[in-house]
C-alpha cells in the first residue's frame, strides 16, 4: 500500500475513534440528564402543596423528608431551583409549570420580616433561576420586583464598620459577636445582581467589601478556609475563627471551602477584579491539593477512584468517614464557570477535576430506581449528628446546575 494510502487510513480511524469517544460522552451526559428528569418527575407525583419542601431522605426511602417553607428553612428554594435547571435542561412545560408554582410560593418573602443571611439560598435558588429561566416577561417582571425587595433586606445585615453582612443575628451572643460564615459568600450574588440591575452603587460596594473583608480574615495562608470569623460590631476588628459545620476550628470543612470557590468565582463574574479570580483559584486548588492527597493515599481500589471528598478533610476517622456529595456538586458547578476564567494550564486541570467529579458521582452516588433523591451521600451537619449520609436537596440542586452549565458551555 502506499505511504500516502496508509496516512488516509490512519487518518480515517483517528477521526472514527475521536468521533466514538465524544458520542460516548454525548450518550453518557443525556442518560444523566434523563436520570435526573426521571427523579423530578418522581419527586413532582409526591408533592401535593407548596406548605412544605422536599429537604433529605435516608438509604434509599421512597419519599422525601419535607420541612416547612419559611425563612428559618434555609433550604426551601433548592427545589424550586431544580425544577428550574430541569425545564432548562429538557423543556418540559409540566416542569415548567411546576417550577413556576413552587417560586409563586417563594415571593412572601419579599415582605416576610428578615431572619438570616439565607435570604440569599432562598431567592438565588427560585426566583433568580426564575428570573433567567422562565420564558414569561411578565413572570420574570413579578420575580424582578420581589428580588430587588430581598436584596435590599439583605443588605440590612452589612455592618459597615466590620464590612461584611451579620450571618447569623440569633447567634451573635454564641459567638461573642458578629459572625460571618463562608457559606454567606454565595448570598452576595443577590446584592451583585441587584445592583447590575439597577445600578445600586451602594448594593455592589456591600457585596465586594464583604468579598474584601471575607478574603482578609477567612482564609489560612494555604488557601483553605475557616467555616466562621467573628467581628467586634463596634470597633469592627477581627476576633477570632471557628468552625460550626466541621470537624474542628482548625479543619477543613468540605462543603465550607466548596461555598469560598463557588463564592469567589461569582464575584468574579461581577467585579472582574484579578484578586477575586485569584482568590477563587487559591481556594480550588487547596480543595483539590486535599481530594488528590485523600485518593492517593488511600488503600482501598475503590476510594482511590472515587472523587468525592470526606464531609472533612480532617476527620481522622478517615477513611471510615462519611462522605459529602454535595460539597462535590457545588465545586463542579463552580469549576465549570471558573474554568471559563482561567488560563489554559488551570483549565486543563479543572476540567480533569470536574470529569473525574462527575464520573465518580455518576457510577458511585445514584439512588435506586424507587428513590426520589438524584444523588446519595451528602452530610449536612455532622457535629450535630444531624444528615449525615443523606440524599439533601442541595446536592441535587448543584448537581443539575453543572448539568445545564455543561450544556450552556
Ligand atoms: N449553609 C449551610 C450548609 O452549608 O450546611
Amino acid at each position: 500500500m502506499k505511504r500516502k494510502t496508509l496516512y488516509f487510513f490512519a487518518w480515517c480511524l483517528l477521526l472514527l475513534s475521536s468521533c466514538t469517544a465524544k458520542d460516548a460522552r454525548q450518550a453518557s451526559y443525556d442518560d444523566v440528564v434523563r436520570y435526573c428528569d426521571g427523579k423530578i418527575h418522581l419527586t413532582m407525583s409526591q408533592m401535593s402543596c407548596h406548605d412544605s419542601m422536599p429537604r433529605n431522605l435516608q438509604g434509599d426511602a421512597t419519599a422525601w423528608n419535607l420541612r416547612a417553607n419559611t425563612p428559618m428553612e434555609w433550604c426551601s428554594g433548592f427545589w424550586d431551583g431544580c425544577l428550574w435547571y430541569d425545564y432548562a435542561l429538557t423543556g418540559d412545560t409540566d416542569v415548567l409549570q411546576a417550577a413556576t408554582e413552587t417560586a409563586s410560593s417563594m415571593l412572601y418573602l419579599s415582605n416576610a420580616p428578615l431572619f438570616d443571611h439565607d435570604l440569599g439560598f432562598l431567592t438565588i435558588t427560585s426566583l433568580l433561576n426564575g428570573y433567567r429561566l422562565s420564558p414569561d416577561s411578565l413572570t420574570q417582571s413579578v420575580y424582578r420586583e420581589a428580588l430587588l425587595s430581598c436584596a435590599d433586606s439583605l443588605a440590612l445585615l452589612f455592618n459597615p464598620k466590620v464590612g461584611t453582612l451579620l450571618s447569623w443575628p440569633r447567634n451573635v451572643e454564641i459567638f461573642g459577636g458578629h459572625n460571618t460564615i463562608m457559606d454567606n459568600m454565595i448570598n452576595l450574588e443577590l446584592l451583585f445582581w441587584a445592583a447590575a440591575e439597577t445600578g445600586r452603587q451602594d448594593l455592589f460596594e456591600m457585596a465586594v467589601s464583604h468579598a474584601d473583608t471575607t478574603m482578609a480574615y477567612h482564609f489560612r495562608p494555604d488557601g483553605t478556609c475557616y467555616h466562621v470569623a467573628v467581628y467586634d460590631p463596634q470597633s469592627g476588628a477581627h476576633l477570632r475563627n471557628c468552625t460550626h459545620q466541621g470537624y474542628a476550628d482548625e479543619s477543613v470543612w468540605a462543603r465550607g471551602q466548596a461555598w469560598a470557590i463557588y463564592g469567589y468565582t461569582m464575584v468574579y463574574r461581577y467585579t472582574h477584579a484579578e484578586r477575586h479570580l485569584l482568590m477563587a483559584e487559591k481556594a480550588a486548588d487547596a480543595y483539590l491539593r486535599l481530594l488528590n492527597a485523600q485518593t492517593g493515599v488511600s488503600h482501598e481500589p475503590s476510594a482511590s477512584s472515587d472523587y468525592v471528598p470526606y464531609w472533612d478533610f480532617c476527620d481522622p476517622a478517615i477513611p471510615n468517614a462519611p462522605k459529602d456529595a454535595s460539597a462535590a456538586c457545588v465545586v463542579m458547578s463552580a469549576l465549570l464557570e471558573l474554568q471559563q476564567y482561567a488560563d489554559e494550564a488551570k483549565a486543563d486541570e479543572y476540567k480533569k477535576a470536574i470529569d473525574k467529579t462527575f464520573a465518580s458521582l455518576v457510577a458511585d452516588y445514584r439512588t435506586a430506581d424507587t428513590c426520589p433523591a438524584i444523588l446519595a451521600h451528602s452530610t449536612g451537619h455532622h457535629p450535630a449528628g444531624s444528615e449525615i449520609d443523606y440524599s439533601i436537596i442541595y446536592a441535587d440542586y448543584y448537581f443539575l446546575e453543572a448539568l445545564y452549565r455543561m450544556k450552556i458551555r
